[in-house]
């Protein structure tokens, strides 16, 4: 039987050009080797406040962008996280097997409860919910980003506990890191991740942005005074940074473009990598103003992606309550 692997994304605005080349360019590896399943982290997104209108629209947005990145609906299971109920049920049962103090440790709880002193207790069982998603759905595999690794451990522990307490039930899931060249800094400080919620969005590509904007933005992009286009992360990080995103763009190797770019000043340089990405970026776009408008193309795919989704974890919810001894 194929091994399982399942991620998610918030709909929390318009994903990057760092998380199309590091997560999901990245599944659509995996779409031809595992059984794959991608949903939208809807309920993740309410930890923090959401105005109701938008959060819909981003939840639609998110489903056709996975889709006209490369996501093949034949070969992923693509849901929306709220629309199983089962889901949060079975995260309850989980949460009362998790301790307060496991929770309160996590990195992201203390950097995001500091924030906001005023923060809700969904920002404390955050990670509980996501072992939910995993450990319903019985995943073998979770690629996610380094920020999200202690979440997945966390799954790990509770899905080890589960098992010795009441029986062999769950999967253990392990997490995937990928480490190298993917991580995509911002373009204007490039010694940080380029991320939706940087503050100065001069160094960040979305990939709904309007390809005018892309391109200025690549050709103001950071770099330094060597005019050399030498791959070197520490000294030369813009350069650096573009190599990355020409390189996993066109799947040619750093030694490549090295010597592709040997004679070139960094103005060449730039106008090549803009006009790799406002291609990628262009017929992104253009599918996914088709797959927008195609309402019914999209129902039958969250319908399909729903339902199997439901029944995968009602299974695991029925085994559960018998364990735990609830109900009749
Ligand atoms: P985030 O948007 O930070 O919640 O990340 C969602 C997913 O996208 C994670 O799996 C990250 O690894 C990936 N990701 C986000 N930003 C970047 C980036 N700048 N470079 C590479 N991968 C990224
Ligand atoms: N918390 C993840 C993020 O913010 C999204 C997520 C929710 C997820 N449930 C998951 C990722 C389960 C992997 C597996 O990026």
């Amino acid at each position: 039987m194929k091994k399982r692997v399942l991620t998610g994304l918030q709909p929390t605005g318009v994903i990057t050009l760092g998380n199309y080349i590091g997560s999901i360019k990245q599944m659509i590896e995996y779409q031809n080797i595992y059984e794959s399943f991608i949903f939208v982290a809807d309920l993740h997104a309410i930890t923090v406040n959401q105005d109701s209108i938008e959060l819909r629209k981003n939840i639609k947005s998110l489903i056709a962008l996975y889709i006209a990145c490369g996501i093949d609906p034949e070969k992923n299971t693509i849901y929306i996280q709220s629309e199983n109920p089962y889901v949060t049920a079975i995260s309850w049962m989980l949460e009362c097997n998790t301790y307060y103090g496991e929770l309160s440790r996590m990195t992201q709880f203390k950097d995001k409860s500091k924030k906001n002193a005023n923060f809700t207790s969904g920002l404390l069982t955050y990670p509980v919910l996501m072992a939910a998603d995993i450990i319903s759905m019985n995943a073998d595999y979770v690629p996610v980003g380094i920020d999200q690794k202690q979440h997945v451990e966390l799954a790990r522990d509770i899905a080890i506990r589960f098992n010795k307490k009441y029986k062999e039930l769950f999967i253990v899931p392990e997490v995937i890191i990928k480490t190298t060249g993917t991580k995509i800094t911002d373009l204007q400080t490039p010694d940080k991740k380029m991320s939706k919620s940087n503050e100065n969005q001069k160094g960040v590509i979305r990939l709904l942005d309007d390809l005018n904007v892309v391109r200025k933005k690549i050709m103001s992009a950071t770099t330094d005074s060597e005019m050399k286009i030498i791959y070197d992360p520490v000294n030369k990080p813009g350069i650096s940074n573009l190599i990355n995103i020409y390189s996993s763009l066109t799947n040619k190797s750093i030694e490549d473009i090295e010597k592709e770019f040997i004679d070139s000043n960094y103005g060449n340089f730039k106008t090549k990598v803009a006009d790799v990405v406002v291609d990628t970026l262009s017929n992104i776009q253009k599918r996914y103003n088709e797959i927008l408008n195609d309402d019914e193309y999209l129902d039958r795919i969250l319908d399909k992606g729903r339902d199997k989704n439901i029944e995968i974890s009602k299974k695991i919810y029925d085994k559960m309550i018998d364990c735990i001894g609830l109900g009749r």
